[in-house]
């Protein structure tokens, strides 16, 4: 893939347009403001931007995206042959677009109404101006006849923007996170604006076909369109909406991590040795249980804390011999739902380890802070039992990459069966969240796994992981999507052999 020049029509600064386009609400980096009023760039947050930055690279195509801060008007940024645009975004607009619509309406509603979703008119018109923008910058950074590949819920208005300002393009939606069933979603006020946004793309797709046969319904139901359901996952008979003379394909595509990579760092001498010296910074204890998320409340950090209280007051776990390190990163600090679950977590945490602790010696470490890949990686292949516990989670790439880092068949996954991994990782210990019983026993088991079963179990879950990486999904969306629409380029992923060009 290349990118080349362009002269605008006025005449203008010669700007860079790329024949390969990802469009999302944020970069792959965040401009972070020190408060000594320099700036410095530091990794987004989230499982998008881990799954998509590699596939990027190998393309050197562009990214649009927000830079993390207010009012970031910046000059495209050209970073090892990849073009970052960045669409600027006012205090206002972060309040009501961001944090509004998209966290505080959207990502409730399609998380099973876990917290009540908030339908604000203001917020709604919020979305449509940002989503122009962003739908304007894509058509300024596409080269003629690019493909786009636009990102997740922030954005479904921009497919059909998009298509509006450049037809010639080849337009792609992939949705991070799970599509609600369609009862919920008719809650949505906008809910047809936002299905028609969303048919402006060639390929629409979902983690799982669950997600693509929602899609389907309302097309039919709120847009009035044809469908034909397909077998929803199989390429060539994907489920087709016909949208006037277009035809819309939909599909399930469940995305993964660069497991092969992620295998090799985990091998490395130096995550090793640094795995055993977390292990005796945290005292050498018999079980270390494991948490990484974003701090939000779809992970059901709540549930497997409480589940471990429990367990502790039963005598089932032994609080000489057991620690639980939770990582969090701190995420939409600003939305009131999060205000509200980050007090409740870090008073559960206090309260196990005031039950529970002896000085020097706590139950549950907390870390309210994102965690350097390569300790994260150590950390990984230093728990005896990685806890995964969503209330519902469109795939869940932290128990991916769990798996991809025991090259040693150690270590046991349990995983809620509300994430869209558990389609795929059978082989885990599989819970019901809402079941504090049945995680309990979930918790249990992996505590107490005999080794050969434990070894077995994460054979069977490593196949599945580096067997189903990153590059196959992006190769088997974009191979999809270059046989829809305009005719997309053969697109390469990052595990393919290529030159320089
Ligand atoms: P989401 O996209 O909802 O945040 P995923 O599990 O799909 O959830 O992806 C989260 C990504 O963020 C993973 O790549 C994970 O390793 C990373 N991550 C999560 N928590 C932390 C943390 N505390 N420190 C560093 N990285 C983290
Ligand atoms: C999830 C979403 C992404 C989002 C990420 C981090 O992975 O699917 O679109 O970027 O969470 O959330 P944030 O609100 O910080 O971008």
């Amino acid at each position: 893939m290349t990118t080349g020049q362009a002269v605008p029509d006025d005449g203008s600064a010669v700007h860079t347009t790329a024949d390969f386009v990802v469009v999302a609400n944020r970069l792959p980096v965040d401009l972070e403001r020190l408060p000594d009023g320099s700036t410095r760039w530091k990794r987004s947050p989230g499982g998008l931007v881990t799954a998509l930055e590699p596939i990027l690279r190998a393309n050197r195509g562009a990214w649009v995206g927000w830079a993390g801060v207010a009012d970031a008007e910046l000059d495209p940024i050209v970073e090892d042959d990849l073009v970052l645009h960045s669409v600027p975004l006012s205090a206002q607009e972060i309040a009501d677009y961001y944090e509004g619509f998209s966290n505080a309406t959207l990502w409730p509603l399609y998380h099973d109404v876990i917290v009540r979703p908030e339908y604000r008119r203001e917020w709604w018109n919020a979305y449509v101006e940002v989503n122009r923008r962003f739908a304007e910058a894509a058509a300024h950074a596409a080269a003629e006849g690019a493909t786009v590949w636009v990102q997740d819920y922030q954005l479904q208005l921009v497919p059909k923007m998009l298509r509006m300002l450049r037809p010639d393009l080849t337009i792609g939606f992939f949705l991070h996170i799970p599509f609600p069933p369609v009862e919920l979603f008719m809650q949505m006020p906008w809910r047809t604006e936002i299905v028609e946004g969303l048919l402006g793309a060639d390929l629409i797709g979902f983690h799982l076909p669950g997600g693509a046969q929602n899609f389907l319904y309302l097309a039919r139901r709120l847009a009035g369109h044809q469908t034909s359901r397909g077998t929803v996952g199989v390429r060539s008979k994907l489920g087709v909406v016909q949208v006037g003379f277009r035809t819309v394909r939909v599909g399930a595509f469940p995305i993964s991590i660069a497991s092969g990579e992620l295998d090799e760092q985990a091998r490395s001498r130096t995550v090793r040795a640094r795995a055993k010296t977390i292990r005796k910074e945290l005292g050498n204890p018999k079980h270390v249980l494991l948490g990484v998320d974003r701090l939000d409340y779809t992970k059901g950090i709540d549930v497997r804390l409480d589940a471990l209280h429990e367990l502790l007051a039963e005598g089932r776990v032994d609080p000489a011999d057991t620690v639980m390190v939770q990582l969090a990163t701190p995420s939409r600090e600003r939305v009131d739902s999060y205000v509200q679950m980050r007090g409740e977590i870090e008073m559960m945490v206090s309260r196990i380890n005031g039950e529970y602790a002896e000085v020097g010696r706590p139950v549950v470490h907390y870390i309210h802070r994102p965690v350097p890949r390569d300790e994260l990686i150590a950390f990984f292949a230093a728990a005896d039992v990685m806890l995964v516990t969503p209330l519902r989670d469109g795939m869940n790439l932290v128990a991916k990459e769990y798996v991809a880092c025991r090259s040693d068949l150690g270590g046991a996954l349990v995983l809620s069966e509300f994430t869209g991994a558990a389609a795929e990782l059978r082989h885990a210990f599989l819970c019901n969240p809402h079941d504090l019983e049945n995680v309990k026993d979930a918790m249990e088991a992996a505590l107490t796994v005999p080794r050969e079963d434990g070894r077995k179990r994460m054979r069977a879950l490593r196949r599945q992981v580096l067997t189903h990486d990153v590059d196959r999904w992006a190769r088997s969306f974009l191979d999809a999507l270059s046989h829809s629409g305009a005719a997309g380029p053969a697109l390469i992923t990052p595990g393919e052999n290529h030159g320089p060009r």
